[in-house]
C-alpha cells in the first residue's frame, strides 16, 4: 500500500465514509482532541485529514476557526455537503498531503488529526508538518489506532502502517521535535 493507493481509496470510498467511520470512532474522539488541544473561542485549529469533516464540525462550535486539510478531493466534497447541511459557518477546506500542509509556519493555534497518522506514508513527516504550521506553545494531537496483526486492515481500510504502540508515537513526537508528550486511551476498539 502506498500513498496513491491510500487516496484512491478514499476517493472510492468517499461517499460511504461517514457509515464507516462511525463503526470506528463516535464524538468521544472529538472531545479528546478538544480536551487535549485546550480548545477555546479564540483559537484556529488544522484538521489533519479532514475527510468528510466530521472532526472539524464537532469543533467548530467551539473554536473561532476550523481549517480541513485532505488530498482526496472527493472527501472534502462531501466535507463541503456535511458542513453546509450542519450550518458550519466557521470552517474551510483545502486540498494538502499530510507532510506538505499548505500553509505558513505557525499559521495554526493547534493541529489534530484523527485515524490519519496509520495512512501517512512517513508519520514523523506529518508530525512534523503539524507541528510546523502549529504556532510556538500550542497543541498537536492525533487520535489513531493501537499496535495491531491485522494485515487485512492494509487492503480494506488501506493501512500503511497496523498502528502503533506508545513507544512508537513517542518516539514520533520526539523525531518531530514535539515536546510535552502525551499517550492516553480512548477505550475504543
Ligand atoms: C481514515 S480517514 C479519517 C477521516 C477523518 N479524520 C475522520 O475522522 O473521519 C483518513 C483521511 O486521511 C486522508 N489522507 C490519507 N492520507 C493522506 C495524505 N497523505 N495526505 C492528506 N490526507 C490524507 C484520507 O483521504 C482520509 O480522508
Amino acid at each position: 500500500m502506498d500513498s496513491s493507493q491510500v487516496k484512491a481509496f478514499f476517493d472510492e470510498v468517499s461517499v460511504e465514509w461517514d457509515e464507516m467511520r462511525s463503526s470506528f470512532y463516535n464524538e468521544a474522539v472529538i472531545d479528546a482532541l478538544a480536551l487535549h488541544t485546550e480548545a477555546d473561542p479564540f483559537m484556529t485549529v488544522l484538521d489533519v485529514g479532514t475527510g468528510t469533516g466530521f472532526v472539524a464540525a464537532g469543533l467548530a462550535p467551539g473554536v473561532a476557526q476550523v481549517v480541513g486539510v485532505d488530498n482526496s478531493l472527493e472527501m472534502l466534497a462531501v466535507a463541503e455537503t456535511n458542513l453546509a447541511e450542519l450550518g458550519v459557518g466557521n470552517a474551510t477546506l483545502a486540498g494538502g498531503a499530510t507532510d506538505a500542509l499548505p500553509f505558513a509556519d505557525g499559521n495554526v493555534d493547534a493541529a489534530v488529526a484523527n485515524m490519519v497518522l496509520h495512512h501517512a506514508p512517513e508519520p514523523v513527516a506529518m508530525l512534523a508538518e503539524m507541528a510546523r504550521v502549529t504556532r510556538p506553545g500550542g497543541w498537536v494531537a492525533i487520535t489513531d489506532e493501537i499496535e495491531h496483526t491485522y494485515e487485512w486492515m492494509r487492503i480494506e481500510q488501506a493501512d500503511i502502517w497496523l498502528g502503533f504502540s506508545e513507544a512508537d508515537v513517542a518516539g514520533f513526537f520526539a523525531d518531530a521535535r514535539l515536546v510535552e508528550f502525551g499517550y492516553a486511551s480512548l477505550g475504543m476498539q
